[in-house]
């Protein structure tokens, strides 16, 4: 739709030139997202600066985001950066007018989400977050089915995703991964956030959380890399997902079970079971040994995601041409509300925690973690990506 012979161009600046920032500037540096021109590049090691000089000649480069937000040289950032650093700089930029794409999670914690969203909802500039798992179409099959009420009112729900397989060396790679100081917890911050995210995009925001999180388990850290929520829903309908870097094989498998049938995501499919009429109505109205009869059907998506790089689109045209957003940054808070309630649970001694939740609590008692948090040497160790690693995309 967005062809060539289209004629505005927005120019964009990316915050933090690591692993996930690189991949961003080389797909713009390489004209792979129509409309959008890498206008300048930031990040504060000095290593990254003669690596941008390399990869990106002619982008003018800054060693802080303050000079890059001063030089008004783009309209728009993509902040890139360790999460714990998102909402302040999100904040600063929109409050100096560019557009902000940030990168998931909007923030460790939900109070400073709060301030974002204020502060975008203030500044009449585009927000959006790179939640990019939402362009899998599957997903948003998933989403227009439940959302549609085609499932019934929901009963259950249950997600297995445990193929974010994570090695040692993966967690030692930087000084700020799997520690609560640099990067604020463990899975559930880092790699579960789109799955967060899907979950309640697809089935709604739960009521209560509990929260189990395994610090250590399979790894040398000081985070979780393994952790179980169970949520509840305001009409009673249960919920469990559970998330870990340190299986493998994993499972990547979300089950949905309604008044009016079943799904299953499941190896690139959905299974769908539809009841033809109510499973109450038929529970309370039928002989002993009866059960209700369904309709089966498949459904694989045609195309593949778009990803990243369709999140990146999206963007543009919403800034171009008023498109409306696939993740608007506002929805950021909902996986992170999620991702906070299930931590504050687990250092309660697994209470059931209300969402929204008591976030000065919760500030509190992550303060006592990042004062005795250990930060670890740095390797420096950064890829210079020139592609989208397949481990940031679905995977079955
Ligand atoms: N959407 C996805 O699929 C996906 C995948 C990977 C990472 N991410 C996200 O991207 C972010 C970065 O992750 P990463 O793996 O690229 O980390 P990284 O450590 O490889 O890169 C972060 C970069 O930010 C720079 N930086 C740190 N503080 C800075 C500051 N104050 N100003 C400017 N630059 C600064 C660092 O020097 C580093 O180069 C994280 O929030 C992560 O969750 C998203």
């Amino acid at each position: 739709m967005w062809g060539d012979c289209m004629s505005e161009r927005l120019k964009i600046a990316v915050i933090g030139v690591g692993n996930m920032g690189s991949a961003h500037a080389h797909s713009i540096f390489s004209g792979k997202v129509n409309g959008l021109q890498l206008a300048a590049l930031c990040d504060i090691r000095e290593a990254r600066k003669d690596y941008c000089a390399a990869a990106f000649p002619g982008i003018p480069f800054f060693e802080s985001w303050e000079s890059l937000l001063a030089a008004s040289c783009a309209e728009a950032v993509l902040i890139a950066v360790p999460h714990r650093l998102h909402a302040m700089i999100a904040c600063a930029a929109l409050e100096s007018g560019y557009h902000v794409l940030v990168e998931k999670p909007v923030d460790i914690r939900v109070s400073a989400a709060l301030k974002l969203n204020e502060t975008a909802q203030r500044s009449g500039r585009v927000f959006a977050v790179m939640l990019n798992q939402r362009t899998n179409a599957l997903y948003a099959r998933a989403r227009e089915i439940v959302q549609g009420g085609e499932l019934g009112e929901l009963k259950r729900n249950s997600w297995i995703i445990t193929n974010w397989y994570r090695t040692q060396s993966y967690y030692d790679s930087s000084d700020w991964r799997a520690t609560w100081s640099g990067e604020g917890g463990g899975v559930l911050i880092n790699q579960a956030p789109h799955n967060l995210d899907l979950w309640q995009w697809i089935c709604g925001m739960p009521q209560s959380v509990v929260g189990f999180c395994d610090v250590g388990k399979y790894h040398r850290i000081e985070v979780e890399d393994e952790a179980t929520i169970f949520a509840r829903y305001a009409n009673g309908a249960t919920g469990t997902l559970i998330a870990s870097t340190g299986e493998y094989p994993g499972t990547n498998r979300l089950e949905i079970s309604g008044d009016r049938g079943k799904l299953v995501l499941e190896n690139g499919q959905l299974k769908w079971w539809k009841l033809n009429r109510s499973e109450k109505e038929y529970r309370f109205g039928q002989s002993p040994g009866g059960e209700p009869e369904t309709e089966y059907c498949e459904w694989a998506p045609a195309h593949p995601e778009t990803a990243h790089l369709g999140i990146l689109q999206n963007f543009t045209n919403a800034v171009l041409y008023g498109e409306e957003l696939l993740s608007p940054g506002e929805d950021g808070i909902r996986e992170l509300m999620i991702s906070n309630a299930a931590y504050l649970s687990a250092w309660k001694g697994g209470v059931a925690v209300p969402v929204p939740f008591d976030t000065e609590e919760f500030d509190r008692m992550l303060e006592e973690r990042i004062q005795h948090s250990k930060r670890k040497p740095d390797r420096g160790e950064q890829a210079g990506n020139t592609a989208y690693l397949s481990r940031w995309s679905v995977r079955w």
